[in-house]
Order: structure tokens, then C-alpha cells, then sequence
């Protein structure tokens, strides 16, 4: 088992099997990193590979079209498409909080009477 930190949720630590990816721990232990598509197009789930950076793959050719050489280097990663073969400390730019009450939804017309 490996161990994986999400710094940005409190330190919150937890445990997966080697080889697992970073965006499905997030998902099934309630990490927390922002995710949209989960299939590398949207980019929502780029992170910073704080720890352990040589534990994770290769750069898979989608997260290029939403990260540079630069941000490689300096440790981020799309978690969608990155899998871990040991312990990382991973970190993200929390997303602006949501509105207390969500938009009303609008309701369907009533029918015409007869
Ligand atoms: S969740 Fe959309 S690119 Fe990873």
C-alpha cells in the first residue's frame, strides 16, 4: 500500500494500492481535488505533486495541452491521469466556494388548460 496526503484538505492522509490513480483515491477517500471530465480534456484536476513526484508515471500526452514544461518541473500533474507507485503529498488551488443556497430551478411551464 502506498500512503497519499491531500495538503490541501487539512493534510488529510490516506492509504491505496500501488498503482492506483490520483484523481480515483481523491474520489473514493473524499480528498478533495477539483475534477470535471476525469478523462484529461478539461484540466480542472491539475494539482502540485508536493512529495514524492518520482512515485508517480509518465506524462501522458493530454496533460501537455493544459500544463507546461515549467509546471512539470516544478511538480504538477493532471490527477486523472496520473497513477502513483508510491507515497506523494499533493496539493491544489481550492476553488471559490460555492454559494450558500443554489439557484432556484425553474419550473415547467404549467399546461394549457383545456
Ligand atoms: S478531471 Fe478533467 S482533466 Fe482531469
Amino acid at each position: 500500500m502506498i500512503q497519499v496526503t491531500f495538503i490541501t484538505n487539512d493534510n488529510k492522509t490516506v492509504t491505496a494500492p500501488e498503482n492506483s490513480n490520483l484523481l480515483r483515491v481523491s474520489l473514493r477517500e473524499q480528498g478533495g481535488i477539483p475534477f470535471k471530465c476525469g478523462g484529461g480534456l478539461c484540466g480542472t484536476c491539475k494539482c502540485r505533486i508536493e512529495k514524492g513526484l518520482e512515485n508517480t508515471d509518465g506524462i501522458k500526452p493530454k496533460e501537455r495541452k493544459h500544463l507546461t514544461d515549467a509546471q512539470f518541473a516544478d511538480g504538477y500533474r493532471m490527477a486523472c491521469q496520473t497513477f502513483l507507485n508510491g507515497d506523494v503529498s499533493v496539493s491544489w488551488q481550492p476553488r471559490a466556494p460555492k454559494p450558500a443556497t443554489p439557484p432556484a430551478v425553474a419550473s415547467e411551464p404549467a399546461p394549457p388548460s383545456a
